[in-house]
């Protein structure tokens, strides 16, 4: 089959090095993809914004499934405008992907279908934003509704700072993201990832995986798109599992195909374990990252063959094999990132750390005509180790980092460590 992999950060090296690995996989093709990337596949120069480019694409190359990476197009609804020009399509639509592009529809949407979740308060002006806040007794989360890059969320422990929060996003802070808002309940507990596979009416768990948001070790500095996982969620034990799938995951399926809005592709469930049980954070439309690459070197099954049961409305058939080991992946970012950073600098040593039991995900590199590895990115590579237990697999990771020299980079030290 010939496959048009959409996406060119960490996310889509590790569905690349899958999607390659598939026996049903005879071309692949990347838009944009990455100097990385191009060991596994052909990589074509069209943006992942640049949908009128990509369609053009998928209309010359006429693959047989297009898969999309990254939320931006699939909010934009890249797989409705490539579902009516006849392409297959792993992702879901516009409409579905509202779960992901507007957090006010994915907490009306759970509220209708009796998912737990935090109370919520949306709006559109300070006045109503002030008058949420006092109801919460001024511990409550501002959230733009709207795509944010993950910036959009403060967790805030008073009234004031509540306030000042939601004056910003609504002064324009994130843009169109931010003129709506929703004021929540703050609820405490470990967080854990559930990913769902989504065919309609349809679900299978797809993993799950824990990953650490801030830059600096022991959960300190700014937020960051994630800087390390572990797969499997050390604290998602699998009743827990059974249960958000039981009462989050397969309501919402049926739900929205009930509702003529049926969601295909991955669910991300960003979960809270309360001392009530785990309630809906959010949610995401996609793989995460760097979730996907602890997630994607576990499965075991053909993940193309997964992607046509899921498009195909065929999951009900699937059950997916799973490897033992645990997987744990250490981001490797630019000395700056989440902030400023630059771009350029050489990376040594990467040659000769890949092993039966670690994987290199580039998310933001370039490769020299003579071979030098240099940083393009704020993130800029996943070192994935695989082990009998969390231990082992950090432990793998962390030998790997030590053989790269990188001096303008860093690195958490204490992913997975509690
Ligand atoms: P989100 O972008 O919605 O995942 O939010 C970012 C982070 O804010 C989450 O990972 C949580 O740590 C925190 N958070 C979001 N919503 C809540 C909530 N209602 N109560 C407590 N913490 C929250
Ligand atoms: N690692 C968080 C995300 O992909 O949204």
């Amino acid at each position: 089959m010939k496959i048009l992999l959409i996406g060119s950060g960490g996310r889509e090296h590790a569905l690349a090095w899958s999607i390659a690995a598939s026996a049903l996989t005879e071309d692949l093709l990347i838009a944009p993809g990455s100097d990385a990337m191009a060991a596994l596949g052909r990589c074509i120069d069209v943006s992942v914004d640049d949908l009128d480019g990509l369609m053009e694409l998928a209309a010359s190359e006429a693959p047989d499934l297009v898969v999309v990476g990254p939320e931006a197009p699939l909010v934009a609804g890249l797989v409705d405008r490539m579902e009516a020009a006849g392409h297959a399509v792993f992702g879901p639509r516009q409409a579905a992907a509202q779960l992901e592009g507007s957090k006010g529809f994915a907490r009306e949407i759970c509220a209708k279908f009796g998912i737990r979740q935090p109370g919520f308060t949306i709006c559109t002006d300070l006045a109503a934003a002030h008058a949420a806040i006092d109801a919460t007794g001024g511990a409550c989360v501002i959230k733009a509704d709207g795509l944010a890059a993950g910036k959009g969320v403060v967790v805030a422990d008073d009234a004031d700072e509540a306030k000042a929060a939601a004056a910003k996003m609504l002064a324009g802070r994130f843009g169109d993201a931010g003129a709506t808002l929703l004021v929540e309940e703050r609820i405490n507990g470990p967080e854990a990832s559930l990913f769902a596979l989504i065919d309609g009416p349809n679900a299978l768990f797809m993993g799950s995986a824990q990953d650490h948001k801030r830059a600096f070790d022991g959960d300190r500095g700014p937020n960051t798109g994630g800087m390390g996982a572990v797969s499997p969620a050390p604290r998602l034990s699998d009743e827990l599992r059974d249960q958000v799938m039981d009462e989050i995951v397969l309501p919402l399926a049926r739900g929205m195909a009930d509702d003529g809005t049926p969601y295909r592709g991955i669910l991300y469930v960003g979960l809270m374990l309360t001392a009530d049980g785990p309630q809906v954070i959010e949610f995401n439309c996609r793989l995460g990252d760097p979730e996907a690459q602890v997630i994607l070197p576990r499965l075991r099954s053909d993940i193309v063959a997964v992607m046509l049961a899921t498009v195909e409305g065929t999951l009900g058939h699937v059950s997916l094999r799973w490897d033992d080991r645990s997987a744990v992946t250490v981001v490797m970012a630019a000395e700056g990132y989440p902030g400023t950073y630059d771009k350029g600098s050489a990376i040594g040593g990467t040659d000769a750390v890949e092993t039966e039991d670690v994987i290199l995900f580039h998310a933001g590199t370039k490769i020299d005509a003579d071979g030098t590895l240099r940083a393009h990115g704020g993130r800029v590579l996943a070192v994935t180790g695989l082990g009998a237990d969390v231990t082992a697999a950090r432990n793998a990771s962390y030998d790997a980092i030590k053989a790269i020299s990188w001096p303008q980079g860093f690195y958490r030290r204490d992913i997975a460590a509690s």
